[in-house]
C-alpha cells in the first residue's frame, strides 16, 4: 500500500470546477445556494469503501471509534458499515464499537477562537483501546490537536485519525490525518453531514455553497 495515497488521499487540485448541478440530482430547496457538485456522493462512498479496508490492515480484531458530531456522521456510519461488510467477506472480522463526541468551533464559514467538546461522556473507557477518529474535515489541525491531546490524556493503546477532508490551508497540519478521503482547496463546502450553520447536512453530494446560499442561512 502506497503510504501517501493513504495520507494524502485523492488530491482535488486548486483549479478543480466541479460538476455542473445540471448533471445530477439534489433537493430542490438549495437549486440556489451551491455552485456545483464538487464531490459526487458515488465518488464519496468508493472513497470511504477504500478508506475501511486501510483501517482493516492496521488494526487488530477490535476498533473504538470516536465519531466528531455533528460532520462526522455520514462519514462515520458509512466507514463502520464498511469495515463490517469487508469483514464479512474475509477472515478478518473487526468488532467495532462507536461512540460520539461533539466538538463546536464554526460559525458562518469562519473558524472560531476555541474549541468546545460539548458532548461526550466520560472517555475513560478508551484506555487500554485502539481507537479511531472519524472526523469529517481536517484543516488547520488546531482541532484535531486539541482533540488528540485530550484522548491521550486516557492512555489509548493506539489513535488513529481518518478525515474525510483534508483542506490546503497554510499551516496545515500534515500529519495529523492518517487516513484522508479527499485533499481540497481552501473552500467552505457543504453536504454529506457538513454544515453552514446547520443547513446542507441533507445534501447527499459535496458541493460549493453559493453567495446566494451563504446569505440566506447567515445568522
Ligand atoms: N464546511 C463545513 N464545515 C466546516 C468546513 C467546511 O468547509 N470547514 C470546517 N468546518
Ligand atoms: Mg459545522
Amino acid at each position: 500500500m502506497d503510504n501517501a495515497e493513504m495520507k494524502r488521499g485523492i488530491v482535488i487540485e486548486d483549479d478543480w470546477p466541479g460538476y455542473s448541478l445540471e448533471l445530477f440530482t439534489y433537493p430542490e430547496h438549495y437549486h440556489e445556494d451551491i455552485e456545483s457538485v464538487y464531490i459526487p456522493h458515488g465518488v464519496i462512498n468508493d472513497r470511504v469503501e477504500r478508506l475501511a479496508r486501510y483501517v482493516m490492515d492496521d488494526f487488530g480484531d477490535n476498533i473504538m471509534v470516536l465519531c466528531v458530531l455533528k460532520g462526522g456522521y455520514k462519514f462515520c456510519s458509512d466507514l463502520v458499515e464498511f469495515i463490517k461488510v469487508l469483514g464479512r467477506n474475509s477472515n478478518k472480522y473487526l468488532e467495532t464499537r462507536v461512540e460520539f463526541i461533539r466538538l463546536k468551533s464554526y460559525l458562518n464559514d469562519q473558524s472560531t477562537e476555541e474549541l468546545h467538546i460539548i458532548g461526550s461522556r466520560d472517555l475513560s473507557f478508551l484506555r487500554g483501546k485502539s481507537v479511531l477518529i472519524v472526523e469529517a474535515i481536517v484543516d488547520t489541525g488546531k482541532t484535531m490537536k486539541a482533540l488528540l491531546q485530550h484522548v491521550e490524556t486516557f492512555e489509548p493503546k493506539m489513535v488513529k485519525v481518518a478525515g474525510l477532508l483534508v483542506k490546503r490551508v497554510p499551516n496545515m497540519a500534515e500529519d495529523l490525518t492518517d487516513y484522508v478521503g479527499f485533499e481540497i482547496p481552501n473552500h467552505f463546502v457543504v453536504g454529506y453531514a457538513l454544515d453552514y450553520n446547520e443547513y446542507f447536512r441533507d445534501l447527499n453530494h459535496i458541493c460549493v455553497i453559493s453567495e446566494t446560499g451563504k446569505m440566506k442561512y447567515k445568522v
